[in-house]
């Protein structure tokens, strides 16, 4: 067995080869699942997705080329899906994680909400992760971490809550990152914000926009604080407050000891005997 194994028969090899030449594309089941679950999943109000329906789904390569509009594929599996600006709506398949052999996932400019997946952990290929200028909503999944060879994270212009994770750090080929313009809060983990070394570093515009976020490159604290100026105000307007409430104080103290004079006064002339 092993023998056979070191020194192959020159015939199967060749039927082999041929096998996979002539075969047009192998179906991939996990190709499959991830297709016709990301297709049910979306909406497509403009008829954009030609092509995207249920027969395809078993058999969508023919070579580099895709019967489906927008995917690329690489040995018989999609391998890019690349569906930006198309009026997409709808959310995004947990299932797109079956899409193992994906490198790039560009679904930028649509309308799509709900939350980024953390199942697209599994996608541990990807290196593109393009959904910007969508209506996406939730965390940002700390799970994406684990795509080691993600160099592109852009989520700019959704509406993302929470803090960034400070795991996204571990990215070392990390080389665009964007989360500009969403509704993220807390600080900026220093991972991201302040890279060392020879990483390529992500200054303002990569994380602007966002009400509640802070630290370097952003302002180092909340800014929605006192501000100095108020700070003063309040300090003088009280100060002179107090300087307002004693004057008032004494004058009344003042008066009345000036009435109980005036009274003791009237009490003694009262005492007196007439001249
Ligand atoms: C659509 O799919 C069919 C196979 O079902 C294929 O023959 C055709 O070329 C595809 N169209 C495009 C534009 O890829
Ligand atoms: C997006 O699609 C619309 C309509 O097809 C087109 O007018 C517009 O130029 C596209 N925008 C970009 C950035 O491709
Ligand atoms: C989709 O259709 C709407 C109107 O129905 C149009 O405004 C928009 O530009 C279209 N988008 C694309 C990408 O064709
Ligand atoms: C597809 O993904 C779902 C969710 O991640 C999983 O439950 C299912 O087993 C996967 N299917 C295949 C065929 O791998
Ligand atoms: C993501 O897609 C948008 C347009 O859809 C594009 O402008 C932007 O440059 C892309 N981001 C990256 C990092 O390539
Ligand atoms: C950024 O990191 C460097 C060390 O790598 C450190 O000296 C510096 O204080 C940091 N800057 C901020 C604003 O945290
Ligand atoms: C910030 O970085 C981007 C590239 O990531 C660059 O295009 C832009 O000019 C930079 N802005 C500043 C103010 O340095």
């Amino acid at each position: 067995m092993a023998a056979a194994w070191r020194r192959p028969r020159p015939l199967l090899l060749l039927c082999l080869l041929s096998l996979a030449i002539i075969r047009p594309s192998a179906s991939d089941p996990n190709d499959e699942a991830c297709l016709t679950q990301l297709r049910a999943s979306i909406e497509d109000p403009n008829n954009s997705l030609k092509n995207w329906t249920r027969p395809n789904f078993a058999n969508p390569c023919s070579g580099f080329d895709s019967h489906l509009q927008g995917a690329t594929c690489n040995n018989g599996r999609i391998y890019k899906l690349s569906l930006s600006n198309l009026s997409l709506r709808g959310s995004l398949s947990p299932s797109l994680s079956n899409c193992t052999n994906l490198q790039a996932l560009d679904l930028s400019s649509n309308a799509l909400s709900g939350p980024i997946p953390s199942e697209l952990k599994d996608l541990v290929n990807l290196a593109v992760l393009n959904l910007s200028s969508n209506q996406l909503n939730g965390p940002i999944p700390a799970e994406l971490s684990m795509c080691a060879y993600l160099n592109v994270i852009d989520l700019h212009d959704n509406q993302l809550t929470g803090s960034i994770p400070q795991q996204l750090g571990l990215l070392v080929r990390l080389s665009a990152f964007d989360v500009s313009n969403n509704q993220l809060s807390g600080m900026i983990p220093p991972s991201l914000g302040n890279r060392s070394g020879n990483f390529p570093r992500f200054n303002a515009s990569s994380f602007e926009g966002n009400k509640d976020l802070y630290g370097y490159p952003l302002e180092p604290y909340k800014s929605n604080g006192l501000s100095v100026l108020a700070i003063v105000g309040i300090g003088l307007g009280s100060g002179l407050l107090s300087l307002v409430v004693s004057f008032t104080a004494v004058c009344i103290w003042l008066r009345i000891s000036e009435q109980k004079m005036a009274a003791e006064e009237g009490k003694i002339s009262q005492l007196m005997p007439d001249y």
